[in-house]
């Protein structure tokens, strides 16, 4: 972003131009950068489906289904959004620790690439389905490895408290009871948290998958998704090359054959993208500034759900100092950052917004969903319309 006496600039697009055409707060994403962050991808030679979880703004899913065509999805409604965009039939994973009859049914009829089951209720299931309908689907079997991913304790996924995957008891249970029922396995999948920043959870990781290969080898190993970004800018975290060089290396030490399926969903899009807020007011008593802004815990939630830390720089800036808070009725309705200078209406811009922000957002104090726009080949482009009043009464009878 570049700041001088006309604006404040980013890809030659005046931010503060926005303000005066557009409702803030508002989501801005930076088409450049997507498709530097989708090169590196490539790059990495694996099988890369999308994580549809962390953002699912149908015009980002088309970039995506164009250049990669593979999803991971984790409930019909992301299914049916991919059925949307896409003419042919794209690549699909279906992920998740709850997956209902209905949704096991859609996905057998459409023949996606892999369940990834999670149980052996699930495998279950997908048996009686099968047989009752007479089609054939493949799986992969998500494995809880007991491995801390040294993140967040609300992001991680693959110890014994998680509820998801299944342990390597019940592995070899479900192993026994497919003999039997015969479905095909496709692979093993492990997704043992999000944010990660460490290498040393992997390399516990694929330790384990050596052990299980001595049994039993697949044609996919899927590691899932996890790759930390760097939210604070100024703390050195693992690069996205440096993180996947260390994965092939694990793959060489280990002989692995089969073919490696990622699952990324945060790193994709979350620095590709910027909130644009602005100050409500500054109110104070003795002894604190609370500047409330128009952006709340219903447009972006991570803050207030995880303590997460979101960059927050403010504009035109005036001389007190404050922290920054939302305008939903709920004390937790704030930002972790540190004091920064403000005044009145003045702008104010979140950054690493892309990932895990939009898709939690809610109608909170009945407040509408905020407007998406993308900076793309030097023009904006509204891709999501900020809601209105009838789109929150619709359902009501
Ligand atoms: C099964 C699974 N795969 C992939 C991901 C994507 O993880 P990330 O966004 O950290 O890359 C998640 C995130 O929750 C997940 O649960």
């Amino acid at each position: 972003m570049i700041e001088n006496k006309n604006g404040i600039f980013l890809n030659k697009i005046n931010l503060i131009n926005i303000n005066k055409k557009l409702n803030l707060p508002l989501y801005i994403y930076n088409y450049k950068k997507i498709i530097l962050n989708f090169f590196f991808i490539k790059k990495l030679k694996f099988f890369f489906f999308f994580y549809i979880k962390s953002n699912y703004n149908i015009f980002l899913l088309k970039l995506i289904n164009k250049i990669f065509f593979k999803f991971d999805i984790v409930s019909i409604g992301e299914l049916k959004k991919i059925i949307l965009i896409s003419k042919k039939k794209p690549f699909i994973v279906f992920s998740g620790s709850g997956k209902t009859l209905s949704e096991i049914l859609i996905s057998l009829n459409l023949t996606i690439f892999s369940i990834n089951i999670e149980s052996i209720q699930e495998i279950f299931k997908i048996y009686y389905l099968m047989k009752k309908y007479k089609k054939n689907i493949n799986i992969m079997i998500r494995i809880n490895p007991n491995i801390n991913a040294k993140t967040h304790k609300k992001i991680t996924t693959g110890i014994k408290k998680n509820k998801f995957g299944i342990n390597i008891f019940n592995l070899k249970n479900l192993l026994c009871l497919n003999s039997i029922l015969n479905i095909k396995i496709i692979g093993y999948d492990f997704h043992i948290g999000s944010q990660i920043t460490k290498i040393s959870p992997l390399k516990k990781m694929f330790k384990l998958i050596n052990n299980l290969y001595k049994n039993n080898k697949y044609k996919y190993l899927d590691i899932g998704g996890g790759i930390g970004v760097n939210y604070y800018f100024n703390k050195k975290i693992i690069n996205f090359s440096k993180y996947y060089n260390e994965i092939n290396k694990l793959i060489k030490k280990y002989k692995i054959k089969s073919k490696i399926i990622i699952e990324l969903g945060r790193y994709v899009f979350c620095n590709v993208c910027i909130i644009l807020s602005k100050v409500n007011f500054i109110k104070h008593n003795k002894k604190n500034f609370f500047c409330i802004l128009n952006l709340g815990m219903n447009d972006i939630l991570r803050p207030s759900l995880y303590n997460s830390f979101h960059k927050i720089e403010s504009f035109n800036k005036g001389k007190n100092t404050s922290f920054f808070f939302g305008p939903i009725c709920e004390s937790s309705d704030k930002f972790l950052s540190k004091k920064l200078k403000v005044k009145n209406n003045c702008l104010i811009f979140f950054y690493s917004t892309g990932s895990y922000c939009k898709t939690m957002s809610s109608n909170y104090n009945s407040k509408n969903k905020i407007f998406e726009i993308i900076i793309y080949k030097n023009k904006l482009k509204i891709i999501f319309k900020l809601e209105n009043f009838k789109k929150l009464i619709k359902n009501y009878v």
